[in-house]
């Protein structure tokens, strides 16, 4: 049985000062049922990281990075390597987030190479997928993610796949008034498991696991935790207060609870 997951990303918040004050807090809402079912990631932006690691040392939430580079040092002035990063005490490092493709000009033959240096550093890379609005309307969706994992994961055999956490993010539900609709959503899933059992097998398409993020906030979460090939969700605004991100971690927490009796 897949464990499942709820993780943050705080993008271009949270200073050092106060991912302590976060991290303090968030240990102290947990409860139980989070702490020994999920795997629980928070994603600091890199000043933060040192603050946050020693916050988080000895406890079930694991840090990671927003972004890294290719390469493992070199004249790249102002980026940051997957070493570096799992030196800073990274678990995780997400790759191909919509805003990163929307803004830095980020493409997936570049994650494709962030992806493979970052499994060289034993980091578990959390690469997200989604179609745009655009894609979505020309009933493309399907296509475009297929296409992105094609690329991003081309250099990665079936037995990779279970270290790769994958996280569907509709480009349009980001940062959005809504969440995509549950039903949607697992269909979207239903379609990345079968791209990865046509592509790395039975074993790989079962074990890869697959996380939902896009305007998730404690009234959506345990609709979208209803369906079996949602792994766990990923949250931006509603986690960045401690007790948000406890809430919906309990909500998780209570759909593996469901999972393990059904
Ligand atoms: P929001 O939850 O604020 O839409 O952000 C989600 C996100 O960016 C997950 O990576």
């Amino acid at each position: 049985m897949r464990k499942l997951i709820a993780g943050t990303g705080w993008k271009m918040n949270i200073g050092a000062a106060e991912a302590a004050r976060y991290a303090a807090r968030l240990l102290s809402c947990l409860d139980a049922a989070s702490r020994d079912l999920l795997d629980l990631f928070v994603l600091p932006p890199f000043t933060s990281l040192h603050a946050a690691h020693a916050a988080f040392l000895s406890s079930p939430v694991g840090i990671g990075a927003q972004n890294m580079h290719w390469e493992a040092s070199g004249a790249w002035t102002g980026e940051i390597s997957a070493a570096m990063l799992a030196e800073a005490g990274c678990k995780y490092v997400e790759l191909a987030h919509s805003e990163r493709l929307q803004h830095f000009g980020e493409t997936y033959e570049f994650v494709r190479r962030k992806l493979n240096a970052a499994m060289d550093s034993r980091l578990t890379p959390i690469l997200c997928l989604g179609e745009t609005r655009q894609d979505k309307s020309l009933g493309r969706a399907d296509d475009v993610l297929a296409e992105q994992i094609g690329i991003a994961l081309a250099d990665q055999s079936a037995s990779s796949l279970p270290a790769i956490m994958l996280a569907y993010e509709p480009r349009w539900a980001i940062g959005a008034a809504n969440a995509a609709p549950p039903d949607y959503v697992a269909e979207r899933h239903r379609a990345l498991r079968s791209v990865v059992r046509q592509r790395y097998g039975a074993q790989a398409a079962g074990d890869v696991r697959i996380i939902y993020g896009g305007s998730v906030t404690p009234g959506n979460s345990e609709a979208l935790m209803d369906h079996p090939d949602v792994d766990g969700l990923f949250v931006g605004r509603a986690a960045w207060s401690p007790e948000g991100f406890a809430e919906i971690a309990a909500i998780v927490a209570r759909a593996a609870m469901k999972r393990k009796l059904s």
